[in-house]
């Protein structure tokens, strides 16, 4: 018998309403800013052909063990460690969710507050203004006030968004912003598309190159799918504490894995026809959406306009994501510590704000503060990215695999036998075997090896 479910708790009210926050929470800066650039510095199409697969037998698997966890345990990434095994250090792993989370938070914040500054600069002529982009992204990170208002700005329309509570909050919103992000994005690629040349980026794109293809490319590959699905950090844990019982964990697994992709994928197609249409190399790194695309922009006929709905599209991408993030910190405290939601907001924003203006601050006033020869941010990207997701990820899956019973994590998946689940046998197999050895290994990597970015 599955469990029966907490009717104290805030839950979604529908399915279109679950689909949109756990897609919302998956596609992010992850997809639609690091995708692309990663893609141009690794190959094009073999380093796509390898997500792909990192994607279908590792990410689906490992996102319904989030999903079965955090339906069965009926409470906060910790609380819901804690109900599935009482009286064991597993909820070790949910704190380790909540630290993830309150750090991922504090950093993407920065970028994405980059995006309102952007989204400004793009109606106000700044990219016509005559100045060297390049200059004027240097000028505006490194500006000691600026880039840290913006990142305020953001925290604070994440707070109001996440105060609403699950129905009235995450899943109003993420109904609405997510169909806006499809429509802009949409609109970008029939743009891309029609520009002279785009067949070339499209050919860098799709075509695959597999000489740039080495085990690090397989394992960063591996690091960037997790990332991009919001996996090994409790988000998806969380939010699907808010599932009903009647929902379909693995279809709901699939269909959030496939929006995922299909949306970095098209950011791809939006950003190749263009970097190749105006001659510029595609593997510029993390500038190619903050120089490299604004200097399309300023090129293009009605440049204003398509600028102003990419860093639009970037900043609902993010700010569905910083949703997710808060919601994981936010959901511990007042469950665990019976606070209100509001104070936990507030207290979560404000350490959160903290800790993120050290984090912009690093790449001015503070670049020269270096820890472990990494700035602030880099150093807080690094134990997020590479430590803390591959290890909460390893402890998930062996969670999932190895200490919960087979019949327990059959029983959640289908709904206490009331679907029909064929896949259950792969499912278990990749979770048992494949998924701890992957990760395992990419984890091992990072670690000795710094950076795989
Ligand atoms: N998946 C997000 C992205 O691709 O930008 C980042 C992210 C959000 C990671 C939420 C982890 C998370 F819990």
């Amino acid at each position: 018998m599955s469990l029966p479910g907490n009717a104290n708790r805030d839950n979604f009210g529908s399915k279109f309403g679950i689909l949109a926050a756990a897609a919302g929470s998956a596609v992010g800066l992850g997809n639609v800013w690091k995708f692309p650039y990663v893609t141009g510095q690794n190959g094009g199409g073999a380093f796509l052909l390898i997500y792909l697969a990192c994607v279908l037998l590792l990410g689906v698997s490992v996102m319904l063990s989030e999903f079965s966890i955090g339906r069965r345990g009926q409470r906060n990434v910790f609380g819901s460690f804690k109900s599935l095994a009482p009286n064991t250090p597993w909820y070790f792993a949910g704190i380790m969710g909540v630290v993830a989370a309150f750090v991922i938070l504090s950093f993407y914040s920065a970028v994405a507050g980059w995006t309102l500054e952007y989204i400004v600069h793009s109606v106000d002529g700044s990219f016509h203004s005559g100045e060297p982009l390049s200059n004027a992204f240097n000028n505006f990170i490194t500006h000691p006030v600026r880039p840290i208002l913006w990142q305020l700005v953001f925290m604070a329309l994440t707070a109001l968004i996440v105060v609403g509570g699950v129905k009235n909050g995450i899943e109003k919103y993420n109904k609405i912003l997510m169909p806006l992000l499809v429509i802009f994005l949409l609109i970008l690629c029939v743009r891309a598309i029609t520009l002279p040349n785009s067949v070339e980026g499209l050919k860098f794109l799709f075509t695959p190159d597999f000489s740039k293809i080495t085990a690090k490319t397989v394992l960063f590959a591996m690091g960037q799918a997790f990332f991009s699905l919001s996996l090994g950090m409790g988000a998806l844990i969380t939010y699907s504490s808010y599932f009903k019982k009647t929902e379909n964990l693995g279809i709901t697994a699939i269909n959030v894995s496939i929006a995922d992709t299909v949306i970095a994928v098209l950011s791809g197609v939006v950003i190749f026809p263009a970097v190749f249409a105006f001659h510029i190399e595609p593997s510029a790194g993390p500038s190619l959406v903050f120089i490299t695309l604004p200097e399309i922009f300023r090129q293009m006929p009605l440049g204003s306009i398509f600028g102003f709905i990419f860093f639009a599209l970037l900043a609902v991408a993010a700010l569905t994501s910083t949703v997710s993030l808060l919601e994981v910190v936010v959901a511990y405290f007042s469950e665990e510590f019976k606070i209100t939601r509001k104070k936990s907001i507030i207290i979560t924003i404000i350490f959160a704000s903290i800790l993120g203006v050290f984090a912009s601050l690093s790449f001015g006033p503070l670049s020269s503060v270096l820890i472990f020869k990494k700035s602030i941010f880099d150093l807080l990207d690094f134990v997020a990215s590479n430590v803390l997701l591959p290890l909460g990820g390893l402890l998930i899956v062996i969670f999932v695999g190895w200490y919960m019973t087979k019949r327990d994590v059959r029983d959640e998946v289908s709904n206490g036998g009331t679907l029909n689940v064929p896949f259950f046998p792969y499912f278990r197999f990749i979770v048992r075997f494949i998924a701890p050895v992957a990760i395992a290994a990419i984890f091992i990597y990072s670690i000795f090896y710094g950076s795989l970015g």
